[in-house]
């Protein structure tokens, strides 16, 4: 059924998909989205990460679907969870929450074929007020880079626009990650970057699939990788967020593959 798709690739290199290639989207976004809602009554004080990573690996199994990760370039895990200063790719293990860590949790699965990925914020206990606020900020700012999210505007507009936001509430952008094309494969063209200019960069056109993932420190930008070859953390150890959705675009603007079905992705404190 899904080898019969007619996926063509446009002059930048980006693949345009079908119509009927949304619905597999759909299908694999919205059980990425739901373990990244269940998940969250584990997040406390005392819980360990490789506990979080347990229990999604179990619900990936469980849905019969496969993780993405898992033997992805060597890695050996379902998620990525990354704690306060780390910016992305924390890898889960004996390490144990502490009330006030803030954590980012990554799950990428496929389902069909069809790859899902998403990410968000978590906090074990309370989070400390300049956390809330940090959490708060990067999810706007992938709100801010979605909105533009349409066909004619450019991924330029989309890092500009978060960018924009971020720095205007004087928060700093990494540009050591950024988003990826995906459907059918995990990353492929292009990358997504999360500041820019406007007007610059490929045309956005229906049936570009690709995730928005921006990385936002309350310090500087830069970011380092630890000896695992996995963890990145800020250099100067301050705090980091992450939110991630895959998103596709349709003739009038794009569709969130990725949205909660309990309605939970936005941070609430
Ligand atoms: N899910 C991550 C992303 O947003 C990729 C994780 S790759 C891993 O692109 F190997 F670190 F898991
Ligand atoms: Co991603
Ligand atoms: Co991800």
């Amino acid at each position: 059924m899904t080898d019969t798709l007619d996926i063509r690739t446009n002059r930048a290199g980006i693949l345009i998909h079908p119509q009927e290639a949304f619905e597999g989207m759909r299908v694999a976004g919205r059980l990425a989205a739901e373990i990244l809602d269940e998940v969250g009554a584990l997040v406390k004080p005392g819980a360990t990460t490789a506990e979080l990573d347990d229990f999604v690996r179990g619900k990936i199994e469980a849905a019969g679907a496969t993780s993405a990760t898992i033997g992805y370039k060597g890695y050996q895990h379902a998620t990525c969870i990354s704690i306060n200063h780390v910016v992305c790719h924390g890898i889960p293990g004996p390490k144990v929450l502490r009330d006030g860590d803030i954590l980012n949790i990554d799950v990428t699965v496929i389902v069909d074929g069809w790859y899902g990925d998403n990410s968000r914020m978590y906090w074990a206990g309370r989070a400390p007020k300049k956390a809330q606020r940090l959490i708060e900020i990067t999810h706007d700012a992938l709100m801010e880079g979605i909105a533009v999210v349409k066909p004619g505007n450019t991924f330029g507009d989309i890092g500009h626009a978060i960018q924009r936001f971020a720095e205007s509430r004087r928060c700093s952008i990494v540009r050591d990650f950024c988003g990826h094309g995906l459907g059918r494969q995990f990353h492929s063209a292009p990358n997504v970057l999360h500041y820019g200019r406007a007007g610059t960069g490929p045309v956005l056109e229906p049936g570009m699939f690709f995730t928005i993932e921006p990385m936002v420190n309350l310090g500087r930008a830069e970011t380092k990788i630890l000896a695992d070859e996995w963890t990145a953390v800020t250099k100067d150890r301050s705090l980091s967020a992450q939110y991630e959705h895959s998103v596709g675009v349709t003739e009038d603007g794009c569709e969130i593959f990725t949205q909660s079905p309990a309605g939970v992705y936005a941070p609430q404190f």
